[in-house]
């Protein structure tokens, strides 16, 4: 019999781990345990005829059955068969630290460690280390391989990481769209964990019963390929770990020492407790940037939303949106309206023609002859307004990183601190998958050289979030979803009203979201022709483009609309107010598909805002404001769908209304089909 170990640290007992490796070694099973802090959820890492496995349960109930770990390679045999267990070494970690800017300004990071080290019973006595974490909001397992004579320079072919579900959860995925590799911009689709293919991560799940969700995903991607997951394709609850390859098939390429990234499971009892998710965060090191007082979270507006919807080009011609005196224009809008920064978009050589295919002729140095590159970085700066310089590579890697340093040192030398990346593209012009170990290689080089020119970094076709921005702050936020834009071109008609209370338990669970939210044209008159029902359009009502502001997290928050839209309409006051930058976030109400609730209060200061929203039902929710200071009296600032609203036929009207509210007050939230309702609640005078 195993002999149960009780550690006493403090004054509170726990079981840190249920152990008997030492005694079994070797033999045909061993296994050995670690728990959360609150002892809720509890891996097991056993062997079993000479394999590794682990399990997942949470308060005795399995949620993942044990599971394959392991690798396979070219050129050498799979470590997988033949393993034994030759130490564990245990630890507990409890630190509360502060986020430069985010959805909570506070982060616990409390875990109990479990690392297993193993080895190949046979030839060539190969050694690797299982570390696991678990916390009381999900666990965390990577693969470190130490140096060894045996185990050198390699080649990874595949991750043989499996993740079996005990339950045929329902999952709310988009595909990983083999073989076309770029993209995460798809419409969400759900069903039982059994008719998975092959689908992205951040991976949300909830059990039949409703008692648990999950959310499958990954966390400090340095160094290695993208993981997405293969399904089971209606046989089992298996998801196998599946890597997207480099041009040449391999998957990863490495040297021992080596460390994969963290294999994440989030667990939630509500949908609602899933955000703010810190588990990656934690996972990742902490801040190695000298100094973040320079990373400013900010709402923008920018010369952009004319090109997808056709008024201006990228182009050069009559119709080229980055001239100078159309940059100043928006940087006048900014100041005047309190936005920190202007983006422009296609100021530099290189969109002329077919951009996507002559994606190596992009300059990252030169403008336009029509933009003056230093004049508008002058303009900016006297207006107390940042520059967000966009940099477009489609794909063309070598060709930025030859010019990353140029172009870096001049943005640097104009007082530019923040760019806006892109990179549209289906392989790169060096003929790798966008998620491969080369693509993920880049992105960390670029955030890493942009924070040695003091530059913040917001990536569209991005590498997903793995909470990189712990170690470095820089970077600050991402598209990586289908956002704002598809709403002015996608041949599909645009975002149905349920896609953002999907994001909201999917990918907003990663990270930070450069959703572009703020169109008040919601029919898209301004392209110049009359709307049609079968053309693209914004299908929200006005008051639900305000709570996303609120609902869809992003430290850069833009107000994506020609500034020309926003000329007498009373709701924009509310994006002139709503904060980027957070203490506080609690997520009051959810369902995933149907609708949210979302509060946060601003970093340092007594104001909350409220962003509720909901799919193409109408709904009415009542809202307890218990989160308030009690004995404290405030002002309730309403933007609400107005008479009649609905995101189909009559997206416009807004209520706006003010009301005294305390913490002891229940507001009734009344949202119309596509709606939402936006609210600003401050300390009365
Ligand atoms: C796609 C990006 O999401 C969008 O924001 C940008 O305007 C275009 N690419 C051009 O770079």
């Amino acid at each position: 019999m195993c002999p149960r170990l009780w550690v006493r640290r403090s004054t509170r007992p726990f079981s840190l781990v249920f152990g008997c490796t030492a005694l079994i070694a070797g033999t045909a099973a061993a296994q050995v345990r670690v728990a959360s802090p609150d002892g809720r959820n509890q891996v097991t890492f056993q062997i079993r005829d000479g394999r590794a496995y682990y399990d997942l349960q949470r308060d005795g109930r399995a949620l993942i059955l044990p599971s394959l770990l392991g690798f396979e390679f070219r050129g050498a045999a799979p470590l997988r068969d033949g393993l034994r267990i030759t130490d564990t070494t245990r630890d507990t970690h409890d630190e509360t630290w502060t986020q430069p800017w985010g959805e909570v300004a506070r982060v616990r990071d409390h875990h109990n460690e479990l690392a297993v080290s193993l080895e190949e019973t046979g030839s060539p006595n190969r050694r690797f280390t299982v570390r696991i974490r678990a916390f009381d909001d999900g666990i965390g397992f990577r693969y470190e391989l130490p140096e060894q004579p045996a185990l050198g320079d390699f080649e990874i072919s595949d991750e043989l990481t499996e993740f079996t579900l005990a339950d045929n959860a329902r999952a709310w995925w988009i595909a990983s769209n083999w073989p076309r590799k770029d993209r995460s911009e798809e419409l969400f689709s759900s069903g039982p964990v059994s008719t998975l293919d092959s689908v992205q991560t951040p991976l949300t799940m909830e059990t039949r019963d409703g008692r648990t969700f999950m959310v499958i995903h990954e966390a400090n991607l340095v160094d290695y390929a993208r993981m997405f997951l293969a399904g089971p394709r209606m046989e089992g609850r298996t998801l196998r770990a599946a890597l997207a390859p480099m041009a040449d098939g391999i998957k990863v390429r490495g040297r021992t020492p080596f460390m994969s990234p963290w294999r994440t499971i989030q667990v939630a009892d509500r949908v609602t407790d899933l955000a703010p998710s810190v588990l990656g965060l934690n996972l990742n090191p902490p801040n190695v940037l000298p100094s973040t007082a320079w990373i400013k979270p900010m709402k923008y507006v920018g010369i952009w939303w004319g090109m997808h919807i056709n008024t201006m080009t990228w182009s050069s011609g009559p119709k080229h949106g980055a001239t100078t005196a159309n940059a100043k224009r928006y940087i006048d809008f900014a100041a005047a309206n309190g936005f920190g920064g202007v983006l422009v978009e296609g100021w530099n050589v290189g969109w002329d023609g077919d951009w996507i295919a002559n994606r190596n002729a992009f300059s990252f140095t030169q403008a336009y002859p029509d933009y003056d590159l230093a004049e508008v970085a002058r303009y900016a700066r006297q207006k107390g307004v940042r520059l967000i310089v966009h940099n477009e590579t489609s794909g063309g890697i070598q060709n930025y990183e030859r010019q990353l340093d140029s172009a870096f040192a001049l943005y640097h030398s104009l007082g530019v601190d923040a760019i806006k990346t892109g990179y549209v593209t289906d392989l790169t012009s060096e003929g790798h998958s966008h998620y491969s170990q080369f693509m993920v290689r880049h992105y960390r080089h670029v955030i890493e050289e942009a924070a040695k020119y003091g530059i913040a970094v917001d990536v569209h076709e991005p590498m997903h979030d793995t909470g990189e921005r712990r170690t470095y702050p820089n970077m600050l936020s991402r598209e990586g979803a289908r956002g704002q834009e598809y709403n002015a071109w996608s041949g599909d008609g645009g975002n149905p009203p349920e896609h953002e209370t999907i994001l909201f338990f999917t990918r907003l669970l990663d990270g930070p979201m450069d959703f572009t939210p703020g169109i008040f044209d919601l029919l898209e008159r301004s392209s110049g022709h009359a709307h049609r029902p079968e053309e693209p359009r914004v299908r929200t009502t006005l008051a639900k483009q305000l709570a996303l502001y609120v609902v869809l997290y992003s430290p850069v928050q833009m107000a994506a609309d020609l500034p020309g839209n926003y000329d007498r309409q009373p709701a924009f006051q509310f994006i002139r107010d709503v904060a980027v930058d957070w203490d506080t976030t609690r997520v009051l109400a959810g369902q995933i598909g149907d609708y949210v609730v979302v509060a946060r209060r601003e970093r340092g200061g007594p104001t909350w805002f409220i962003g509720a929203i909901t799919d193409e039902e109408r709904r009415t929710l009542d809202v307890p404001l218990s989160f308030l200071s009690p004995g404290r009296r405030y002002v309730a600032e309403i933007y609400a769908d107005g008479p009649k609203a609905n995101w189909f036929d009559n997206p416009f009207p807004v209520s706006i209304t003010r009301q005294a509210v305390t913490s002891a007050t229940r507001l009734r939230l009344v949202l119309a089909p596509g709606g939402g309702q936006a609210i600003r609640i401050r300390p009365a005078r």
